[in-house]
């Protein structure tokens, strides 16, 4: 069965949105606060270990409950039952989209199941040395030769998680630069570092190229047979794993209904596997697993990745918002936001609906962010006092993994107090010096999670993997394809042949 296919703007809820929007664009949301005590509690969303505080947001309750109309007169609910029962809704490529069966313990598919079951022997086997290389050292290094999906999630996560980790050292090859490869070759000793290539194709022009000559650097001192000592593979072409040279045994597989972007839950996390364990592995599946009950089963009112969801469209398509912030307050999630940059935009980013049409309205949102509190003292004056509206989402932890109270406090006051800032300006002060003024009435979410664990991390990417589906049906488009890529490449082939 299709996915509904209706144009939003045409939708009865759309119409009144727009008119409550005018409504609201001049209201300041300290005043929406003093009128209403019992904003904060309304609007905020408890879950497991996640408080989700989306009070200091430009909306009322009947902003929420138009939103809530929109989803359901666009089939949000049916949309969600179709992704999970495995319909064929990525329809311009006639597959599934079943990241979530990934992580489904209760009812896994066989294969995915025997791939979970590879992935802790091999794991396994690595942490503990029993894996040894070509002279019969054991593994002190992995290197994942991979771009896109086949990288950004597997090193978001692994980094993400470094406080369990192991001494095993990883290494990300991804950029078709060859002076990064000499760069991480050149620490590397040949005997006891294993090699993962991770290409859903295995046709990757930049992954194949450093593949390739990673594999030459590997034979100037070894042969042939060391191969499959050394390197592994996660693709669904298995027939060119095989012509690279790597024997069967040492071939994870991936399949055609989980999306590059939206992989990391599969063997193309083996090289996350390999460093944190796979018990902690598993704990970021089913935390992820819990996040997709919740997204499938509660009420739309208290769903986060949907309240998450509509807000995001409320301030695209009538604020007519270019972009949206993430902000972590951790070190560790670093890397989170290139991972989502790729997640959403290359999702969302379409303008064409499921009917075929030119879309007249906004799609894919912009996002963009770094770490609290460096970002503070980076781009945060554009946040306070530029022209730009930029809803942002702040990410924060109350505990920190390694009790270091006093600090915690300090990142903590910085993660509430910007929030703050952001809604409050210098409002109803007499400021003389105009340039010392800020407007205020900046919206922003607070996703103040306990403490960063292998299950919570799950739990959150799940939360941002289910707003891009939800954004996706909300704008009639589909989000699993990525045909906006295409092009490039092509032209990059031909332009390779005349240089
Ligand atoms: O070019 C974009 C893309 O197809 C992404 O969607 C994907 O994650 C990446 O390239 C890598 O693709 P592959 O895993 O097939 O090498």
């Amino acid at each position: 069965m299709n996915l509904p296919s209706i144009n939003p703007t045409t939708t009865e809820a759309w119409n009144k949105l727009q008119t409550h929007f005018s409504e609201i664009n001049e209201v300041h949301m300290m005043d929406l606060f003093k009128e209403d005590k019992k904003r904060v509690d309304k609007m905020n969303l408890s879950w497991k270990e996640f408080q989700v505080d989306f009070s200091k947001n430009r909306i009322t309750d009947k902003t929420i409950s138009l939103l809530l109309e929109l989803a359901e007169e666009l089939g949000l609910k049916e949309a969600i039952e179709l992704q999970f029962e495995g319909s064929k809704i990525n329809q311009t490529e006639d597959r599934a989209v079943l990241h979530t069966a990934l992580r489904d313990f209760h009812s896994m598919k066989p294969e995915v199941k025997k791939s979970l079951q590879k992935m802790k022997k091999t794991s396994n086997a690595v942490i503990k040395g029993t894996w040894k290389g070509f002279t019969g050292k054991p593994i002190t290094d992995i290197v994942n030769i991979g771009i896109g999906g086949s990288e950004l999630g597997p090193k978001m996560v692994t980094n993400a998680l470094k406080y369990y980790s192991n001494d095993l050292k990883i290494h990300y090859i991804s950029n078709v630069d060859g002076d990064h490869v000499s760069e991480t070759l050149k620490k590397l000793n040949r005997e006891t570092t294993l090699f993962i290539i991770v290409s859903k194709s295995f046709t990757t022009q930049e992954t194949m190229t450093n593949a390739n000559a990673i594999k030459n650097w590997f034979l100037q001192e070894s042969t042939q047979l060391d191969i499959e000592k050394h390197f592994i593979a996660v693709s669904s072409n298995e027939s060119a794993v095989i012509d690279f040279g790597i024997s069967e045994q040492n071939v994870f597989p991936m399949w055609d209904w989980v999306g590059g972007r939206f992989s990391l839950w599969s063997a193309v996390g083996l090289s996350t596997c390999c460093a944190i364990g796979y018990k902690n592995f598993e704990e970021l599946l089913r935390g992820a697993h819990e996040m997709d009950l919740h997204f499938r089963n509660e009420d739309f009112s208290e769903n986060i990745p949907v309240v998450l969801a509509l807000l995001s469209v409320w301030y695209n398509n009538f604020f007519l918002s270019e972009t949206e912030a993430i902000i972590p307050y951790t070190q560790y999630l670093e890397d989170f936001v290139p991972f989502l940059q790729q997640a959403i935009m290359e999702s969302n980013g379409k303008s064409v609906d499921r009917n075929g049409n030119t879309i007249n309205y906004q799609t894919g949102t912009i996002v963009w962010g770094n770490v609290g509190a460096n970002a503070q003292h980076a781009f945060f004056q554009l946040l306070h006092q530029g022209t730009k509206l930029v809803p942002v989402d702040f990410i924060g932890f109350s505990e920190s993994l390694y009790h270091n109270k006093k600090q915690h406090e300090i990142l903590k006051a910085n993660f509430f107090s910007q929030s703050e800032a952001l809604l409050q300006g210098t409002y109803k002060q007499s400021i003389s010096n105009a340039y010392r003024a800020f407007s205020g009435n900046k919206p922003s979410n607070t996703i103040l999670i306990n403490n960063l664990t292998p299950k919570n991390l799950g739990s959150l990417i799940a939360i941002y993997e289910h707003k891009i589906f939800v954004q996706g049906i909300i704008w009639n488009i589909f989000s699993f394809d990525q045909w906006g890529v295409e092009l490039g490449k092509k032209l990059t082939n031909k332009l390779l042949g005349s240089l």
